[in-house]
């Protein structure tokens, strides 16, 4: 049946309306056609009335019924948005997160203070703390990542942004030269035990970028005591709600010298700044 643009985004509309919150739902019906079809808000203003073809009408279907089964907009996009760059994204990246935002102006400031010259990203996944810290300083930029296909991602994204960075897989700070410089991470640290609790969206990212034993605590301990083995002049770890206190004080008993954490906008524990 045929269907103007107008008719399509009400459809879509109600549709999204089905399964997501209102507010989500607007939000997306938005980004569907700005970002998914390329209709900006002028464009559908001057020709919302036109008949929209049938591929349109296909490939919008197409993304209800992938959204409908709770895949993430980012992994159907293909893209997603971190300190206004679009970073490629894959279901081998986790999808970028606002809260990450505060660690890379954390990792700046810190790193400004202690006039550092270079620095690693660890558990890079996309790229976007590695590309924003080299984008927006002139520091050396080191990031690594466990899983091969996060770092092919990430090299893409460095490439596309016109960011110069030295990438390596493996496992933390081991495939990563002397000396490290400071050691920014957004490594996995959702406890294990909360997997049945969390949204449907979270199983379409990889299990190997959310999940860390010992409560979502180990990957986190286990950088801090390689960072200060490594002579890091500091370490700062994106982390879960509530993990604050005990990684601090694991921070320190391991030798740093001072061990604080910043909160988010909702209060949580997100950010920890350990110094040597
Ligand atoms: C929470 S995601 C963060 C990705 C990206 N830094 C961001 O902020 O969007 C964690 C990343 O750590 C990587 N990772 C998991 N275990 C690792 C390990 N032992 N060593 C290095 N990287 C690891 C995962 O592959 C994933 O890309």
């Amino acid at each position: 049946m045929a269907q103007t643009y107008h008719q399509l985004r009400l459809d879509l509309a109600t549709a999204l309306a089905g399964f997501l919150d209102p507010e989500e739902a607007h939000a997306e019906c938005i980004q569907w056609f700005e970002d998914g079809l390329d209709l900006s808000r002028s464009w559908m203003a001057a020709h919302g009335t036109e008949q929209a073809p049938g591929e349109v009408r296909r490939r919008v279907s197409g993304w209800v019924r992938r959204r409908r089964k709770g895949e993430p907009w980012a992994y159907i996009l293909g893209w997603s948005l971190f300190r206004d760059r679009r970073f490629k994204v894959t279901p081998d990246t986790l999808i970028p997160r606002p809260e990450t935002e505060l660690l890379v102006e954390a990792a700046l400031d810190v790193g400004r203070r202690l006039k550092v010259d270079h620095c690693v990203d660890v558990g890079t996944g996309s790229g976007i703390i590695a590309v924003s810290l080299a984008l927006e300083t002139d520091w050396r930029v080191v990031a690594s990542d466990l899983c091969r296909e996060a770092v092919a991602v990430a090299r893409g994204n460095a490439r596309a942004l016109g960011a110069v960075i030295e990438f390596h897989e493996g496992h933390l700070l081991d495939p990563v030269p002397d000396p490290v410089g400071l050691v920014v991470a957004n490594l996995p640290y959702v406890d294990p035990a909360d997997r049945s609790t969390l949204q449907r969206e979270l199983t379409f990212e990889p299990a190997s970028a959310l999940f860390a034993p010992d409560r979502g605590l180990a990957l986190s301990e286990a950088l801090l005591a390689q960072a200060h083995a490594r002579r890091a002049p500091a370490c700062l770890l994106e982390i879960g709600a509530g993990q604050g206190g005990e990684l601090c004080r694991n921070a320190v008993g391991i030798g740093w010298h001072n061990a604080m954490i910043h909160q988010d906008l909702a209060g949580h524990d997100r950010i920890l700044v350990a110094l040597a």
